[in-house]
């Protein structure tokens, strides 16, 4: 996408998980069009710096903040640490994510719990604090959760992540509609099957998803990262500034994809 280099040049953006595989792709496009980024991880400090490094990334134009998002405290840590770097919050991606691929019968309550303490609760909790500290200094920015375009579509063995996404997009609706009038727009960017990360390790490692995803994916190929860091630029971008309450589907056609042929 042919975005200025400056297009988000004075932005400050924070992002929850970003030291993930699409996290990372996502800091570095971001960085690259000029904005001030703060990650947040449950990494160590080393761990983070080494990924960040191995992505190319300048650490030392980052502000790396360790912190358990499910936790409120670390939640508002967060926020207070990311304002004292970089000044004022413009954009908060709401992007931590996880999911354990199992038939739905054999989920047990702790891993229901797991799954949606860290895919919603950090996505409550970060929106919040960001909101909070973006009413206060005064500032019209935007929230963005990241969801799957099986938020929409039942995809066999991960019942849980799915309803998950499910509820990310209904709360990121819910925080466009209650705080659209005091200037916070939220929005989601919608991934497919993507060649990094959650997706990609079934994809390596459980034959019977990678047959069901070849079959899934209408344009033939994995999402490349590239394209999902490109719906972030955008969407951060004054470009997007009329959008708010929107799920950016970014997905390769894989939701128009007849479940019965699965
Ligand atoms: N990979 C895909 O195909 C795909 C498709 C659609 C949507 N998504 C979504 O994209 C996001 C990133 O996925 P990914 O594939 O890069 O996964 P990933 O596992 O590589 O990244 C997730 C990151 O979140 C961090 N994290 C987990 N719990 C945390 C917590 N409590 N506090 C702070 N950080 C925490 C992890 O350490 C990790 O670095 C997720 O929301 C995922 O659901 C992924």
């Amino acid at each position: 996408m042919a975005f200025r280099n400056d297009a988000l040049a004075g932005r400050h953006i924070v992002i929850s998980g970003g030291c993930g595989a699409i996290g990372l792709g996502i800091v570095k496009k971001l960085m690259s069009h000029g904005a001030n980024l703060t990650v947040n991880d449950i990494l160590s400090d080393q761990q983070a710096t080494d990924r960040l490094r191995q992505k190319g990334i300048d650490v030392s134009k980052i502000n790396y903040v360790k912190a358990d998002l499910t936790d409120t405290h670390e939640t508002d840590r967060l926020v207070d640490t990311a304002r004292e770097r970089f000044g004022v919050i413009h954009v908060a991606l709401c992007h931590i994510g996880m999911v354990i691929p199992k038939p739905l019968l054999e989920y047990k309550v702790e891993e229901w719990d797991e799954t949606m303490a860290v895919n919603v609760r950090t996505a409550f909790l970060l929106g919040s604090a960001a909101s909070r500290s973006m009413l206060e200094d005064g500032i019209q920015g935007q929230l963005i959760f990241t969801t799957s375009w099986v938020a929409d579509v039942p995809w066999p063995e991960i019942g849980p992540y799915n309803a998950s996404k499910a509820a990310m997009k209904q709360l990121m609706r819910s925080f466009a509609r209650e705080l659209a009038d005091q200037g916070i727009r939220a929005n989601a960017v919608a991934p497919g099957i993507v060649s990094v990360g959650l997706a990609k390790q079934q994809w390596d490692t459980d034959p019977i998803y990678r047959t069901r995803a070849q079959k899934a994916i209408p344009l033939g190929v994995m999402q490349p990262l590239d394209s999902v860091a490109d719906a972030f630029l955008f969407l951060c971008s004054t470009a997007a500034d009329y959008m708010t309450g929107t799920v950016l589907l970014v997905d390769g056609g894989c939701s128009l994809y007849p479940m019965d042929d699965a």
